[in-house]
């Protein structure tokens, strides 16, 4: 019998006894929409069922724009967490893309004795939560997002961290977003930053840092997190466009291995309707569809 529980007061939900590629779309989308991260625990989806899952959402994009895909599998990233090229930063998938992905999908094939959750938080809510004058600041703002900087922290092996970003940043974008995104469905307002947001247009480097972690603290507020224990065959969506996520670099040398996959998104828009554009780099036409650009 399908379960749907909530998780968390401002994000999640966890569907238990349900397959996630026989729920109807209107309730997967729905129940997305309203809790913008959902856990399927013990779905056991093999590749071909996580890229069927991911695409009832829309036309998929490849594995990355950079970084190589699962041996023969182009719209399947291997996360498998070796040592230095952890996601332990904040961040929102692919931002630095003019069309980033709409919605994330993850499944656990190996999962650490203890330590390598994910969590993911709700940005409308931290949205919701700035001051009045705060908010009708970010309103304004618009960041320049870029994968040209030290995405994940080499605290443990170095050289395999320089290897990464080499490969990360062998193509270089740059893209300006609004910072705070209306969500294309809902009409929610969102903080749309993340650590791919590097700079604030009109700021300077030292403004834009501070403005952006002023911003970023109400995002990762506790109030508004959902933290994933992972269990072996459990799969996680969730809704790029709204939420932020990070990986604790906590577990060690034990193996961890899940696999992604992303469904292509539309051109963000701020409050005043205003789209985003390139700054630097080309369209990512190889990684995601341009048909949902236009
Ligand atoms: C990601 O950033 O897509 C990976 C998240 C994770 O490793 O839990």
């Amino acid at each position: 019998m399908t379960e749907i529980r909530r998780l968390g007061g401002r994000i999640g939900a966890e569907i238990t006894g349900a397959d996630p590629n026989a729920l109807p779309f209107d309730e997967l989308n729905g129940l997305l929409l309203e809790h913008k991260a959902l856990v399927f625990r013990g779905a056991h989806l093999d590749d071909d069922a996580q890229l069927r899952f991911a695409a009832r959402f829309g036309a998929l994009t490849r594995a990355h724009p950079t970084v190589p895909p699962v041996e023969g599998r182009p719209d399947i990233l291997p996360v498998n967490g070796e040592e230095g090229i952890r996601s332990n930063v904040w961040h929102t998938d692919v931002t630095f893309v003019r069309t980033p992905p709409a919605v994330s999908t993850l499944r656990a094939l190996v999962v650490p004795a203890y330590g390598g959750n994910t969590l993911i938080a709700n940005s409308a809510a931290a949205y919701r939560d700035l001051p009045d004058p705060l908010r009708e600041f970010a309103d304004r703002l618009w960041a320049v997002h870029t994968n040209d900087y030290d995405y994940a922290l080499p605290r443990t092996n170095a050289d395999k961290a320089a290897e990464y970003r080499e490969v990360f940043t062998a193509r270089r974008y740059e893209t300006a977003h609004p910072v705070v995104r209306v969500h294309p469905e809902t009409g929610e307002r969102g903080l749309f930053i993340g650590g791919f947001a590097q700079k604030l247009v009109g700021l300077s480097g030292t403004e834009s840092r501070d403005v952006l972690r002023l911003l970023q603290k109400y995002v990762t507020r506790p109030e508004n997190l959902l933290r994933v224990v992972w269990n072996v065959g459990d799969v996680v969506v969730f809704d790029n466009r709204i939420t932020q996520h990070y990986a604790p670099d906590d577990y060690g040398d034990q193996p961890r291995e899940l696999r992604r996959v992303t469904v292509a998104g539309d051109v963000p828009a701020g409050v005043t309707g205003e789209e985003s554009y390139i700054v630097s780099g080309d369209d990512a036409a190889h990684y995601t569809p341009l048909a949902v650009a236009s």
